[in-house]
C-alpha cells in the first residue's frame, strides 16, 4: 500500500512527522536508533546487508553487536540481565529477538556466542551450566512451551525466597547450541500448534525465553548466576485502543492485563526517576510484571528495545510507542552480582569441610587424641563430599536426560524432512509468520480423514475454531489428493466454499473451520524452485477471504498500481477491514458452537453524513450485531468488537477447559444492553436563513452506507419576534446587513416517509434529533412507534438577540444534520434536555450564549488540536489573502467611479434635463434627494435571487450527488453503472449550472446596458 515514511534517524535521534501537518515534527533520543527501512539487499543466504558504504541500514549482526554483546558480558559478571522487545503487532518485535530464517535474531546470536566462549573458558577449574526454559504469557495464564501438553488454566505463579516464579516450568540444561536451537525450535512449534488449536493470538501473547546461567569456580570457591530474559512482547496497539469504546467491560476485563501493567510499572517507574513521588509500584497486578520484576525496576541490568513502523498511517501507534520508550528510559535498575542458593550450598558446603579440616589438624597438632571426635569430623567431610559430587551428578543426568529427549526429537526432525521430500501435505499459516510453517500435516496414500476427536480416532487432528468431530476425507490416488467434506463441514480453498469434493492443486490455500489456515503443498513433480511459498502469508489469505466476501480484490492479484494509489487513510481501513474479518468469521464460529443466536457483520461507516459541513470523507470499521433471538440490532465499534472479542475467546476456552460457560447476563461479552441506534443523517443547509429566505425541501435520511434510510420534509422558516413567518420582502441581499440585529426562525419537521428500520420490522420506532449552533444539547422530535411513513408537528423556534459575523458565518457554510435514530423494544426513549438551553420569553431556544469554537468540532486529542487549529489557521490565511485581494480591486473600483462621478460633475448641469418623465437635479444637491434612476440595486439583487433559487436546486442534487454511493464499491459492474449514472447526473447539472449562469450573465447584461443607455441620455443633450 501506498504509504508515506514519516521517520527519519540522524545519530541518536529519531524525528517523528505529522502526516497531518507536516510542520509539526517531534524529535526522541535514545541511547541507539537502528534504520532497518531500505538501503538493503539479500544476499544468496536470504541475508539482509547494508547495500554499499554509505547505506544505514542497520542488519541483525549490528544489533546484537551492540546490545546483544553487552547483555552477555553483564551475564559473565554474574547480573541479570533483560531484553524487552516492545512494539505494535508487524512492526518487528519477532523479528529482533528469533529472526527469520537467515536473518538470525538476538536469542540464538546470543546463546552461540555463549556456547563459543563457554568452550574457550572452559577448565578444570571453570564449570557451565546453561539451562533453558521458554513459556507464554496469554490472558493472563502461563503456558510452557516446551511442554506439548498445554495446561488447563495455565501453570501456577508463585513466590519464593528470591522472588515470584512459574511451578513446573521446564527448564532443560543444554550443553551446546545445537541443543538450545532444538529446543527454540521446539518452543516456537508448540505456540504454533496451541494458537491454532486453542484459538489464541500470538500477536497478543508475551513469550518470555530464560536462560538461567551458572558458572562455578571450585578453586576458587566463587559462584557466579545470572538470569538472561529475552522477553518478545504482545503488540502493543490494542494497549492503546484498549478501553477507547466505552463499554460496560471497561473496568474488568483482563484484555492484555500484562501489557497494561507493564506501561504503568514502566510509567511510576519513570516518575519515580525523575523525583516524583510515587506510592507503589503495581508489579503485582499481572503476571508479566510480576515474573519479570526484577527486570523492570530490580536486580537487573535491562534494554528495552521499541520497534516502530514508518508508515504515515501508524502515525498515533507510533507516538505511543516512543513515548513509553521515553518514559522507560528514565528507568535506572540497581543490580547486583548474583549467588544463587545452590552455589551458596556448595560454598558452604566447601567452606564446611575447610573448617573441618583445619580442626583436624588443628587436634592432631595439639597432640589431643579425641579419636572419636576426629572420626566424626571425617564422616562428615566424606559426607559433604558425596553431596558436592551429588549436585555435579544431578546435573549430568539431567544433561543425559535432556539428550536423549533431544535424540528422539532429532530423529523426528529427520522423519518429518523425509516425508517432506515424498508426501504432500498441508502447512500451517498464522498471523504471526514467525510461526507459519511450524506445523505440517502430511497427506499418505489412500485416505486421510480430519476431524476433532472425540472418541474417534482422526489422522489429522485439528482442535482449531469450528472443526467438527468427522469434519473432512482426503484422498490420495494417483498423485492426486481430493478432499472432500463431511456434512457441509466448513472448508474453504482459495476463499471458495466446497461443497463437494476438491482436486487440490499445489498451493492452494485451505480454511478448515474458521481458524485452521493451511498451505496445500503437493507432490514433490508439481513443486518448482520457483515457487513463492512465503507469499501465501496470513495477509493474502485473509485478503483473499475478504476479496471474496465482497470488500475488495485490492490485496489479491489486482497489481500494484491499485494498491500504490490508495490513499492513506483509505489504506488504513483496508488493512484494518481484512483484519477484523476472520475475528468476525471466528466470533461468529463462536457464537454458534454456543449456542448464541449472535450474528457478527463487519461494515465500513461512511462518516460524510454527520459532518455539519459535509466534507468529512473518513470512514470507520464497526461491526454490526444482530440477534437472531431477539432480533435486537447493535453497532459496535471496532475496538469495542476486538475487546469483546478477547473476551468471547475468554468464555470459549474456559467451555473447551471446563464444558460450562457462565449464564450471568453481565458476564456474557455477546450481550448489551439494547440502546438506540444511529441509523442515518440528512443535511439541512442554514444559507438561506442568512438572506431570511424560507426554506423547504424532502431530505434523504442517508445511512452510512451511503444509502437511503427515509425522507424528512423540513422547513426552515425566518419569523417575525412574533413568531409570524416573514415574507419575500424582507429577503436581504447581504447578511451582513443582519448584523448586531435580531434573528428569530423555526425548523419544521412534517413528514417522515419509507423508514426502512421501522419496514424491516414493524414493532420499531424512531426519533429525529438534531444540534443548532453552539448549544450543548441535541433536540429530539417525539418518538414515532411501528410506523414507517407518518406525519409529525414538530417546530422548534430559534432566536438570536444580535446577530454576530461568527453566527453569519456559521449560517453561511453549515448544515444542521438531522439524525435518525431508531427505537427498538425496551431501548429508552431520548429527551431534549431543555436544562442544558437558554429559553426567551417566546420559548424560543436562545443562540446568543453560543461561540464559534462550540459548534467547530474541538478535537479530543491535543496532537490532533495542533494540527486542526494550523489547518484552520492556514485557512483564515488564505481567506485573509482573498479578502485583500478583494479589497484591493473594490478599492481600484472605487477610484474609477469617484472618478467617473468627478467627471459627471464637471460636466454643464442641464436645468432642462428629463429623464424617466422627471428633471434632473444637478449631481450636487442629489445627496438629499432620492435618485431619479431606477434602483441598480435592487434590480441586481432581484437577478441574484432568482439565481439564488435556481441555485438552491443545483446545490440539492450536488449535494445528493456528493452522498450517494455505488451499491457495491468493490463490484466492477456496480462501478461502471455508478460511474455512468452519476457522468450523466453531473452533465445535467452542468447544463443546469450553464443555463442558470447564462441568465444571471443576460440579466446583468441587460441592466448594465439599460443604465448605460440612461447615462448616456443622461449626459446627452437633448
Ligand atoms: N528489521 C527488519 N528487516 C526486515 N524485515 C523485517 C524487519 N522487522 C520485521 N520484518 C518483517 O516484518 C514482518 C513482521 O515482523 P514480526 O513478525 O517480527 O513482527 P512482530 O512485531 O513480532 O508482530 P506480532 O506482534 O504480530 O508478533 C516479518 O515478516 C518480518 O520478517
Ligand atoms: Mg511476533
Amino acid at each position: 500500500m501506498r504509504s508515506k515514511c514519516i521517520i527519519s534517524m540522524a545519530g541518536n535521534n529519531c524525528t517523528v512527522l505529522d502526516p497531518k501537518d507536516l510542520q509539526n515534527k517531534r524529535t526522541f533520543t535514545f541511547d541507539y536508533c537502528y534504520w532497518s527501512h531500505d538501503g538493503y539487499i539479500e544476499n544468496d543466504q536470504g541475508v539482509f546487508l547494508p547495500n554499499g558504504p554509505h547505506s544505514r541500514y542497520i542488519g541483525q549482526e549490528h544489533v546484537f553487536n551492540e546490545l546483544g554483546r553487552a547483555a552477555l558480558e553483564n551475564a559473565w559478571n554474574g547480573y541479570n540481565a533483560t531484553i524487552f522487545s516492545y512494539g505494535q503487532t508487524g512492526s518487528g518485535k519477532s523479528y529482533l529477538m528469533t529472526g527469520y530464517e537467515g536473518n538470525k535474531g538476538l536469542v540464538p546470536m546470543i546463546c552461540e556466542e555463549l556456547f563459543q566462549e563457554i568452550k574457550h573458558r572452559q577448565s578444570k577449574d571453570g564449570q557451565f551450566y546453561v539451562y533453558f526454559s521458554m513459556f507464554e504469557i496469554y490472558n493472563e495464564q502461563v503456558q510452557d512451551l516446551l511442554s506439548k501438553v498445554r495446561k488447563p488454566n495455565g501453570l501456577r505463579v508463585r513466590e519464593g525466597r528470591c522472588g515470584f516464579y512459574v511451578e513446573c516450568l521446564k527448564s532443560v540444561p543444554c550443553s551446546n547450541f545445537k541443543q538450545l536451537e532444538a529446543l527454540l525450535d521446539q518452543g516456537i512449534r508448540n505456540r504454533s500448534v496451541a494458537t491454532t488449536n486453542w484459538n489464541t493470538t500470538s500477536s497478543r501473547s508475551h513469550m518470555v525465553i530464560n536462560i538461567h546461567f551458572q558458572q562455578v569456580f571450585a578453586n576458587q570457591f566463587m559462584t557466579k548466576h545470572s538470569e538472561i530474559n529475552l522477553v518478545d512482547l504482545a503488540g502493543s496497539e490494542r494497549q492503546r485502543s484498549a478501553g477507547a469504546a466505552p463499554d460496560r467491560f471497561n473496568e474488568a476485563r483482563a484484555i492484555n492485563l500484562s501489557l497494561t501493567t507493564l506501561g504503568n510499572v514502566i510509567s511510576s517507574l519513570s516518575d519515580k526517576a525523575v523525583g516524583k513521588r510515587v506510592q507503589y509500584i503495581p508489579y503485582r497486578n499481572s503476571i508479566l510484571t510480576r515474573l519479570l520484576s526484577n527486570s523492570l525496576g530490580g536486580n537487573s541490568k535491562t534494554i528495552m528495545v521499541t520497534m516502530i513502523s514508518p508508515a504515515d498511517i501508524y502515525y498515533d501507534e507510533t507516538m505511543s510507542t516512543l513515548r513509553f520508550a521515553e518514559r522507560a528510559k528514565n528507568i535506572q535498575n540497581r543490580a547486583v552480582i548474583n549467588e544463587s542458593l545452590t552455589e551458596q550450598l556448595l560454598m558452604d558446603l566447601k567452606e564446611n569441610n575447610t573448617g573441618l579440616r583445619a580442626r583436624i589438624a588443628d587436634l592432631e597438632k595439639a597432640g589431643d587424641v579425641h579419636i572419636d571426635e576426629q572420626e566424626v569430623l571425617k564422616k562428615l567431610i566424606v559426607d559433604n563430599e558425596r553431596q558436592l559430587k551429588d549436585m555435579q551428578k544431578s546435573w549430568q543426568q539431567k544433561l543425559e536426560e535432556a539428550r536423549r529427549e533431544w535424540e528422539q526429537q532429532y530423529s523426528s526432525i529427520i522423519k518429518e524432512e523425509k516425508m517432506m521430500a515424498e508426501l504432500p501435505y498441508f502447512l500451517n499459516v498464522n498471523e504471526d509468520p514467525q510461526l507459519s510453517g511450524a506445523v505440517k500435516h502430511f497427506i499418505h496414500h489412500g485416505i486421510t480423514t480430519i476431524g476433532r476427536t472425540a472418541g474417534l480416532q482422526q489422522d489429522i487432528v485439528l482442535k482449531g475454531l469450528g472443526i467438527l468431530d468427522k469434519h473432512a476425507v482426503l484422498t490420495s490416488h494417483d498423485h492426486k489428493v481430493v478432499l472432500e467434506s463431511i456434512n457441509k463441514a466448513r472448508i474453504l480453498i482459495n476463499g471458495v466454499p466446497v461443497l463437494t469434493k476438491h482436486q487440490l492443486q499445489h498451493l492452494d490455500r485451505v480454511i478448515i473451520g474458521s481458524c485452521s489456515f493451511y498451505l496445500y503443498v503437493g507432490f514433490p513433480h508439481e513443486r518448482n524452485d520457483r515457487d513463492k511459498i512465503h507469499k501465501y502469508n496470513y495477509e493474502f489469505f485473509a485478503s483473499e477471504l475478504a476479496s471474496i466476501e465482497g470488500f475488495g480484490k485490492v490485496n489479491v492479484g489486482m497489481g500494484e498500481e491499485l494498491k500504490e494509489n490508495l490513499d492513506p487513510d483509505l489504506a488504513r481501513i483496508f488493512h484494518d477491514f481484512i483484519a477484523i474479518m476472520p475475528m468476525v468469521a471466528q466470533a461468529n464460529q463462536i457464537s454458534e458452537e454456543l449456542n448464541k443466536g449472535v450474528i457478527f457483520e463487519p461494515e465500513v461507516k461512511n462518516l460524510t453524513s454527520t459532518d455539519a459541513k459535509g466534507e468529512g470523507l473518513e470512514k470507520e470499521i464497526i461491526v454490526k450485531v444482530i440477534n437472531k433471538l431477539t432480533n435486537q440490532v447493535e453497532i459496535w465499534p471496532r475496538d469495542k468488537f476486538t475487546d469483546r472479542k478477547l473476551l468471547i475467546e475468554g468464555i470459549y476456552q474456559h467451555f473447551l477447559e471446563n464444558g460450562t460457560i457462565s449464564n450471568m447476563v453481565e458476564q456474557d461479552p455477546f450481550w448489551d444492553s439494547v440502546e438506540i441506534l444511529h441509523l442515518g443523517s440528512a443535511h439541512v443547509w442554514l444559507e438561506t436563513l442568512a438572506y431570511c429566505i424560507a426554506y423547504e425541501d424532502q431530505v434523504e435520511a442517508i445511512n452510512y452506507r451511503g444509502k437511503e434510510e427515509a425522507i424528512i420534509q423540513i422547513r426552515l422558516l425566518p419569523c417575525s419576534p412574533s413568531g409570524n413567518p416573514l415574507g419575500e420582502e424582507s429577503v436581504i441581499v447581504d447578511p451582513d446587513d443582519l448584523l448586531g440585529k435580531r434573528m428569530d426562525f423555526q425548523m419544521q419537521i412534517s413528514l417522515c416517509l419509507g423508514v426502512k428500520w421501522i419496514q424491516g420490522n414493524s414493532s420499531r420506532g424512531v426519533q429525529i434529533g438534531f444540534m443548532m449552533y453552539g448549544l450543548p444539547a441535541m433536540f429530539y422530535t417525539p418518538a414515532v412507534w411501528n410506523n414507517a411513513n407518518f406525519e409529525m408537528d414538530y417546530t422548534m423556534c430559534f432566536m438570536i438577540q444580535h446577530v454576530t459575523a461568527d453566527f453569519l458565518s456559521y449560517l453561511k457554510t453549515h448544515a444542521v444534520v438531522l439524525e435518525l435514530w431508531g427505537l427498538q423494544e425496551v431501548c429508552q426513549e431520548m429527551e431534549t434536555e431543555f436544562a442544558h438551553v437558554a429559553l426567551a420569553g417566546n420559548d424560543s431556544v436562545l443562540l446568543d450564549l453560543c461561540y464559534r469554537n462550540q459548534w467547530t468540532s474541538v478535537p479530543q486529542d491535543s496532537e490532533k488540536c495542533r494540527s486542526k487549529l494550523s489547518e484552520q489557521l492556514k485557512m483564515l490565511e488564505e481567506e485573509i489573502e482573498n479578502l485583500k485581494d478583494a479589497n484591493r480591486s473594490l478599492k481600484s473600483e472605487n477610484i474609477k467611479m469617484q472618478r467617473e462621478l468627478e467627471r459627471l460633475r464637471n460636466l454643464p448641469s442641464s436645468p432642462g434635463l428629463v429623464t424617466n418623465g422627471g428633471p434632473m437635479k444637478s449631481a450636487n444637491d442629489r445627496s438629499d434627494q432620492k435618485s431619479p434612476f431606477p434602483s441598480w440595486d435592487a434590480e441586481f439583487a432581484k437577478a441574484l435571487k432568482t439565481f439564488y433559487f435556481s441555485m438552491i436546486g443545483v446545490r440539492a442534487r450536488l449535494i445528493h450527488l456528493k452522498e450517494v454511493r455505488p451499491l457495491d464499491e468493490e463490484r466492477i459492474l456496480c462501478l461502471r453503472y455508478f460511474a455512468n449514472e452519476r457522468n450523466q447526473l453531473i452533465e445535467e447539472l452542468g447544463a443546469e449550472l450553464e443555463s442558470c449562469v447564462g441568465k444571471l450573465k443576460n440579466d446583468i447584461a441587460k441592466i448594465i446596458k439599460r443604465k448605460k443607455k440612461l447615462q448616456i441620455d443622461a449626459v446627452s443633450p437633448p
